[in-house]
């Protein structure tokens, strides 16, 4: 199977590229490259690319592949409000201009990387995928409308999936520092301690990448009448967590960290327990990493790889790293780069 995967590049296709080619799949990737050397430890060995930007794909780019993979997008809240504009244009209408291109060009299976946080603050008891959506932020805004559009498209001969990802965590060789357990790992190492910035109790249920990885490559093969324009959530029960619980998780494993909790009314509104029962009853597919062991797995790696505290604050950091890339010039006001090599 020929699949393309956008945004392969990032934190979760880095890991995703692989797992999908030990699955027998042919697969080339899509990125402008953003992150393609915000690398920790040994670099990854990309696919054969295209080195496009999202928003300029064109069909005859989109021919001779079974299936896209979308995961190219601009990944997080913060960065969703440095620049509300640009990230629907990305997220949103480039997203739904690749699907429209893919059927195009005969694509039959469009597997599109989805959030969670479309729940928004959904308070304590579990949502499953036909709960109503209240994303709060233009990024999880961004992330329903592509949901929303995506089912127009659905037809006999193209086959939309909405994969609603749970924040991951784990090591991925492009790191990044600014989801929550990577996050609080890297904290505890750098500080020795584990710092939360709000009183802990918003839940936020996790999921590592390469579990992410495995529900895509399960969605590649599923039949198609089961999947077709279906959502699902992709976590475990078991990591459905508050954020102090998951701060006393890497508190256990970076050895003499003390744990803080600051209280403050945090920035991030965000809370939701999340139901993975259909994915588990449609697909057979259930996540399988803890956070505890996910927690260990980053501590070895950032102190096998030298992680280092300027790097953590910047090149890891979604939004420092493209202000960076705007502030030397690399990028111009739409954040399309200006050269290839950075
Ligand atoms: N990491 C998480 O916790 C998480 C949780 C739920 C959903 N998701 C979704 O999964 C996807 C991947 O997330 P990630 O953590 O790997 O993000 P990431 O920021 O690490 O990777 C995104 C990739 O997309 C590329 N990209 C962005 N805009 C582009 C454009 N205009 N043209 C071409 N390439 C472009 C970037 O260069 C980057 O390589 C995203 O859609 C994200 O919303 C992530």
């Amino acid at each position: 199977m020929k699949v393309l995967v956008t945004g392969h590049q990032g934190y979760l296709g880095s890991v995703m590229v692989p797992v999908l080619q030990d699955a027998g799949c042919d697969v080339v990737g899509l990125d402008n490259g953003y992150f393609r050397d915000c690398v920790l430890g040994q670099p990854p060995v990309d696919p054969p690319t295209l080195a496009v930007d999202l928003r300029d794909v064109t069909v005859e780019q989109l021919q001779g592949f079974d299936a896209v993979v979308h995961l190219a997008a601009l990944s997080n809240d913060p960065l969703g409000a440095l620049a509300p504009d640009i990230t629907y244009d990305i997220n949103h209408h480039a997203s739904v201009r690749l699907a429209r291109l893919a059927k195009e060009a005969g694509v039959s299976r469009f597997l599109y990387a989805s959030t969670c946080s479309v729940y928004g603050a959904a308070g304590d008891g579990l949502v499953n995928e036909d709960a109503p959506l209240h994303p709060l932020t233009p990024y999880a805004i961004s992330k329903v409308r592509v949901e929303d559009d995506l089912v127009a498209l659905a037809d006999s001969s193209f086959t939309p999936v909405f994969l609603r990802n749970a924040t991951a965590f784990g090591f991925s060789p492009r790191l990044r520092a600014d989801i929550v357990l990577n996050n609080l790992v890297g904290h505890a190492v750098l500080t020795g301690l584990v710092r939360v910035l709000s009183d802990g109790t918003p839940w936020r249920p996790l999921v590592h990448a390469r579990d992410i990885a495995r529900a895509f490559a399960v969605c590649l093969t599923a039949p198609t009448e089961v999947i077709n324009c279906r959502a699902y959530n992709v976590g475990s029960d078991m990591n459905n967590l508050t954020v102090a619980q998951i701060a006393a998780a890497v508190v256990d494993v970076v050895p003499g960290s003390e744990l803080l909790i600051t209280g403050e009314t945090g920035a991030d509104p965000r809370s939701y327990r999340v139901d993975f029962a259909r994915a588990r009853a449609e697909l057979g597919y259930e996540a399988t990493w803890s956070v505890a062991d996910g927690a260990a797995e980053l501590y070895g790696e950032y102190t096998a790889n030298g992680l280092t505290a300027h790097d953590f604050a910047n090149r890891f950091v979604r939004l420092s790293r493209l202000e960076q890339l705007r502030g030397c010039g690399e990028l111009d006001e739409t954040m399309r780069r200006v050269s290839a090599a950075v």
